[in-house]
């Protein structure tokens, strides 16, 4: 089988492929990526000399060049992780989100409409288009309840809003087309190789630095974290077990509110490093709150645990340990994406096909 994956020098879709390119020796695996400043290919270590492995650096928002590609490789399965994915970037610069998000999904469901062509509407279809989505289409909770693949959509940043879309577009061709899709709305993910940026990675790079953490707002709001290798495992288990056209939401029911997922990342980077943890709290800094911020995502996980058997396997304490192990040990990894060196050495390495 030939496996297009989509976005998979970022921080999910790397850790996808370290766990998918060795266990699959018969399949092969495409890293189809824009390298944009998210990407890195450092990422890929241990990868990329994998034999069944190859990259494709394609701008899914240039139609020609999605159609290039599948001219030359004609995937079996496309697992979709490319997207401009942080929502306060979103904010400040929506055109990107939109392009990406929803016109670079629209290019690559007709590249697939085009390659598994007249299967498609048969009872056994060519292909699979699998939409590695985000549980903030939903919106934001109140104190109470959890996400359900039945919650109405109610998306409150661009970034979610494109997300939405995108989500929309994918079942259109399901319904429109036949086209064999499954689709997966997963909670904050944390783990290695995530772009420091995010909240989990900058705050141990400020902890470190003695740099001040900044808590947006009353930092009281919740996120449901998921280690990324348990998102990674659900994608595969919904590929192999899911059903076509069906959504499935994952997450861990590890609910925590900022303030707190901050004061655990302080005292596990003290303990790691010896430092004082009453110096690294008292880097908590409360800034101006983000726009629209959602106040709280939960996941009823309950149909991909019943349908595909997936469970997760880390809790938060587990999986927060390895999380600062990982970025302690690889401080080049984050200094060298922070200061730009990836992003001029990928310039200079990779043409745009
Ligand atoms: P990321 O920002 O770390 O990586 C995105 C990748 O997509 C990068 O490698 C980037 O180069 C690539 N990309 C961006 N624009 C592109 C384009 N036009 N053409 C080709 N490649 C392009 O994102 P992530 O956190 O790994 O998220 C991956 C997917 O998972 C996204 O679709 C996101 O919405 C979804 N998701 C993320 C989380 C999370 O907590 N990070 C949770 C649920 C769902
Ligand atoms: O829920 C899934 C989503 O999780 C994914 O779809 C997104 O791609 C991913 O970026 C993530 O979105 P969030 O906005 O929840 O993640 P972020 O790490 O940006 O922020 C987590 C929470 O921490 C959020 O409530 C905002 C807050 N925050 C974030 C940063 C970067 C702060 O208080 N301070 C910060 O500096």
């Amino acid at each position: 089988m030939l496996v297009h994956v989509t976005g998979g020098a970022g921080f999910i879709g790397s850790n996808f492929l370290h766990r998918m390119v060795a266990r699959h020796p018969e399949h092969r695996f495409v890293c189809v990526d824009k390298l944009t400043y998210a990407a890195n290919l450092a990422s890929l270590a241990g990868v990329e000399s994998l034999p069944n492995y190859a990259l494709a650096r394609v701008d899914i928002t240039d139609a020609a060049a999605v159609q290039a590609l599948f001219d030359q490789e004609t995937p079996d399965l496309v697992v979709h992780f490319a997207a401009e994915s942080h929502v306060d970037r979103s904010i400040l610069g929506p055109y990107e989100f939109v392009k990406t998000n929803v016109e670079g999904t629209f290019h690559l469901l007709e590249a697939c409409r085009r390659a598994w062509g007249s299967s498609l509407g048969q009872s056994q279809p060519r292909g699979r288009f699998h939409h590695v989505s985000t549980d903030e289409v939903y919106g934001s909770l109140g104190d109470e309840g959890f996400f359900t693949e039945a919650t109405a959509y109610d998306p409150s940043s661009p970034y979610s809003a494109t997300k939405a879309s995108s989500d929309h577009l994918v079942r259109a061709y399901a319904r429109t087309y036949g086209m064999p899709v499954t689709i997966t709305n997963c909670s904050n993910n944390y783990g290695p190789r995530q772009f420091p940026e995010k909240l989990i990675p900058l705050m141990v790079a400020h902890a470190l630095e003695r740099k001040p953490l900044p808590i947006y707002g009353n930092g009281l709001n919740v996120r449901d974290w998921l280690y990324v290798d348990d998102h990674c495992e659900a994608i595969w288990a919904v590929i192999e077990r899911g059903r076509l056209g069906a959504t499935y939401n994952v997450g861990g029911h590890n609910e925590l509110r900022n303030v707190d997922v901050i004061d655990t990342l302080c005292a596990v980077v003290a303990e790691f490093t010896g430092a004082d943890v009453s110096e690294l709290l008292a880097l908590k800094t409360h800034v101006t709150d983000r726009p629209g911020h959602d106040h709280r995502y939960a996941i009823d996980a309950s149909k991909v645990r019943a349908e595909c058997g997936w469970a997760p396997a880390e809790t938060f304490e587990t999986g927060i340990r390895k999380t600062v192990r990982w970025y302690l040990e690889n401080q080049a990894w984050v200094d060298a994406v922070r200061s730009g060196e990836y992003r001029r050495w990928i310039d200079s390495n990779y043409a745009s096909r």
